[in-house]
């Protein structure tokens, strides 16, 4: 019996431009229409296949000629104004540009890659960051940035998992919405907000075997249960812009996708604001072998949703032939002039073409002290402690000979991640920085081995490995005499992000051969480790004493690091994406089915017949909102406040959270539900409930998490939210492993 469930559909949103809108495009001829769906890149920053030469003239002359919306990439509040004044002084309109940007996680000033800060759980800290990139952002000239990436994925061989929340979709859409809102802020004209984009719409993060643009195949319930609810809630938090992906879901590229673009996004979930193209992937669905030649290509997009074209140059070239042979309505074209323009009278551009150009404050605020201070505590946030074994962390901060091993210890640009085009490079704090700013120690630095050789930002992994051994002595002599051993590896800046898939993911290079050999002198090591995705690390986990997860934590990196390994920040991240014990595990992650076969019959003699593998265990090495902290939480206490409820009511549950170690120190307290029958199969486990809870040694608290029928439901197979009565059980605690539960029953209800 189905419970009675809310619409879904959003609050309308002001009309307010409607009538500037209209009038203006009463006025445009249909070439300054298409005009208006075209962006270019800048002549410089290239993130996809580099332009033909003539580019720039080309460029030149179409924003003369009020042929391009948007530019991407021209950064900086000189060379914004110089572009900007093209198109306003010279084009028969003179309609400001939108100026996109990938403002990922900062600016010039860094915060942690979005994965790491996601760990942080923390969505007023995730807010603020992105309020930081937005001031910086938007003092450079920039007024809408093409993030936040809210694509869910549970696999960490795709190398932008660095860019999104992790592998919950309760978890992403919470952090969806605290970007959509750090980004545009509550007034979209003021001076230090700028527009976002929720992207890739959709699946992209479900490329086949991890590998990039890779078709996705999956189906309507992993579409509309994992992948989506991110996106809506972004819509919710009125994102003004959406980004097509590269993928194909099921055999319909998503730039060509209507069912995606038109029938969810703009009819059932209302979204008023512009769907942009990805790089190129309006020119790709000629390649996909979807659209017979570029002109093929645009209609399709075009009539799909996608409302501007990136860098294919195929709506400006092919729109309006289209339209003149009827084959493309001239309303497909006005409504998506009609979005771009709404949000660029949303921005005030119509008011000052320049006001987001400010010399002045692009100095005051770029690196500023206060911008410095923001991205430190949001990347001591991110850190997540795996490992503590004998309690060797905290590090004592007198008296010992502390030696640190690593190239990414002493590495300034690494850090910083492979999404920080405007950053200046090498402008990272290092570890060896970071920790030797605490002076009661000894503290001796040897690299031991490289990563690669050279960076990888253009250049292929194949060809920069390194089998360099030549510094291992060195660095196990030091080692040797030691107190302990800090040891910084992981992946270089540029072996995650866009394009690096990558099919081994243990410590690349010759690092874990130099890990055991440091091992083999002294076993009192701290594994420091920098990437940027769940890596495997078996061996480490099961030798190490310490591990520290901190992935690439932007300009503050080794302050935050620093801080944490001396006990300054007691660690309090916890994982948004499972570690799988070996490559084979993917995909692994917590909110899977339980199948038919569960576990092993214990009265059959012969084991073999379940759901497993036969050459590794199925748990992960880490799950899913698993980190420890230098102190202990004890849970007790689970209590419902009504077993059995109805519909209408709302019911809490409740616990008792103390801390029961030594400092003080934060837990992220978490509720899973599990739907024990469904019309269709619900997973194990689902986040639907987390808390932030600060507590003194010795202290507790009792904390409450209300659950109704809006948390219970799930999207059918149509992509309908549904909710069925029937016995749920609750899990309450510090990670999806948790097994404190307690048990529920949603009352069914006739009508
Ligand atoms: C990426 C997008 C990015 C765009 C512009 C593409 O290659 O997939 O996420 O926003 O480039 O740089």
């Amino acid at each position: 019996m189905a419970c009675n469930t809310d619409s879904g559909k959003i609050i309308a949103k002001s009309d307010h431009f409607k009538l500037k809108v209209d009038s203006l495009l009463n006025i445009m001829t249909l070439e300054e229409k298409i005009g208006q769906m075209n962006q270019y890149n800048g002549f410089w920053d290239v993130t996809g296949p580099v332009p033909n030469e003539g580019d720039a003239e080309k460029k030149y002359e179409h924003l003369k000629n009020g042929l391009v919306g948007s530019m991407l990439s021209v950064r900086g509040a000189n060379a914004v104004r110089a572009v900007q004044k093209i198109v306003v002084e010279e084009s028969r309109l003179g309609i400001p540009l939108i100026i996109g940007f990938d403002v990922i996680h900062g600016y010039k000033t860094l915060s942690p890659i979005p994965l790491a800060e996601s760990c942080s759980w923390d969505l007023e800290a995730i807010r603020k960051s992105a309020q930081v990139a937005a001031t910086e952002a938007s003092a450079a000239g920039i007024n809408w940035t093409f993030a936040p990436m809210v694509d869910i994925s549970r696999d960490p061989r795709w190398g932008r998992v660095m860019e999104g929340a992790g592998e919950d979709p309760f978890l992403g859409s919470k952090i969806a919405a605290a970007r959509v809102h750090g980004f545009q802020g509550d007034d979209l004209s003021a001076i230090n907000t700028i527009a976002a984009c929720a992207k890739h719409f959709a699946g992209y993060g479900f490329s086949e075997s991890g590998k990039e643009y890779n078709p996705v195949d999956i189906g309507a319930s992993t579409l509309h249960n994992i992948v989506l609810p991110p996106f809506k809630a972004a819509v919710d938090a009125h994102v003004k812009t959406f980004m097509n992906a590269f993928n194909e879901l099921d055999g319909i590229p998503a730039t060509g996708n209507a069912y995606l673009l038109r029938d969810i996004l703009k009819n059932k979930w209302d979204f008023k604001g512009f769907v942009v193209s990805d790089w190129a992937s309006i020119k790709e669905l000629v390649m996909w072998g979807y659209a017979k030649d570029n002109k093929a290509a645009a209609k399709i997009a075009a009539i799909a949703g996608s409302d501007m074209d990136m860098e294919s140059h195929i709506y400006v070239s092919e729109l309006a032939q289209l339209v003149k042979e009827g084959v493309v309505h001239e309303d497909i074209i006005n409504d998506a002039v009609r979005r771009i323009l709404t949000v660029k009278f949303e921005l005030g551009l119509f008011d000052d073409p320049y006001k987001y150009c400010d010399e002045e404050r692009e100095k005051e605020v770029i690196y500023s002290p206060k911008h410095m201070d923001a991205v430190l505590d949001m990347a001591k946030k991110s850190i997540v402690l795996l490992k503590n074994d004998n309690q060797l962390l905290p590090l004592k901060k007198e008296g010992q000979n502390i030696v640190l091993i690593g190239a990414l210890a002493n590495e300034k640009n690494s850090p910083l991640g492979s999404w920080r085009i405007a950053s200046k490079d090498n402008t990272a704090i290092s570890v060896l920085e970071g920790m030797t700013e605490y002076k009661g120690n000894n503290l001796v630095y040897k690299k031991g081995a490289d990563v690669t050789i050279g960076n990888t930002q253009f250049v292929n992994e194949l060809k920069i490995n390194t089998t360099d051994r030549s510094e291992f002595k060195e660095a196990i002599d030091a080692a040797k005499g030691a107190d302990v051993v800090v040891m910084v590896l992981g992946e270089h800046g540029f072996q995650s992000g866009e394009a690096r898939s990558r099919t081994e993911i243990d410590l690349p290079g010759v690092q874990q051969e130099l890990l055991e050999e440091v091992y083999k002198v002294n076993k009192n090591i701290v594994l420091v480790l920098k990437n940027g995705r769940p890596l495997t690390i078996n061996w480490a986990d099961k030798h190490i004493p310490a591990i520290v997860e901190t992935w690439q934590l932007g300009t503050q990196t080794g302050h935050a690091v620093a801080q944490v390994l001396y006990g300054d920040y007691n660690p309090s991240g916890k994982l948004t994406m499972t570690f799988p014990r070996n490559i084979g595990q993917i995909p692994i992650y917590y909110n899977h089915k339980n199948t038919g076969r569960p576990v092993a019959d214990a009265n059959n003699p012969n084991l073999v017949f379940w759901s497993h593998y036969s050459d590794v265990e199925n748990t992960p090495l880490y799950p899913f909102g698993y980190g420890l902290s230098y102190t202990t939480f004890k849970y007790e206490g689970l209590k419902v406040s009504k077993q059995k409820f109805s519909c209408a009511e709302d019911i809490t549950i409740s616990v008792k959270l103390t801390n029961s170690g030594k400092y003080e120190g934060k837990e992220v307290v978490q509720l899973y539900i599990r739907d024990l029958v469904a019309k269709v199969t619900r997973p194990i486990k689902e986040l639907k409930g987390f808390e932030l809870v600060n507590l003194k040694p010795g202290e507790s608290k009792i904390i409450n998490f209300t659950l109704n029928k809006h948390n219970l439901g799930y999207y059918d197979n149509n992509g309908d939210y549904a909710v069925e009565s029937g016995d749920f059980e609750v899990f309450v605690g510090g990670n999806s492993q948790s097994t404190l539960k307690t048990s529920i029953e949603l009352k069914q209800v006739l009508y």
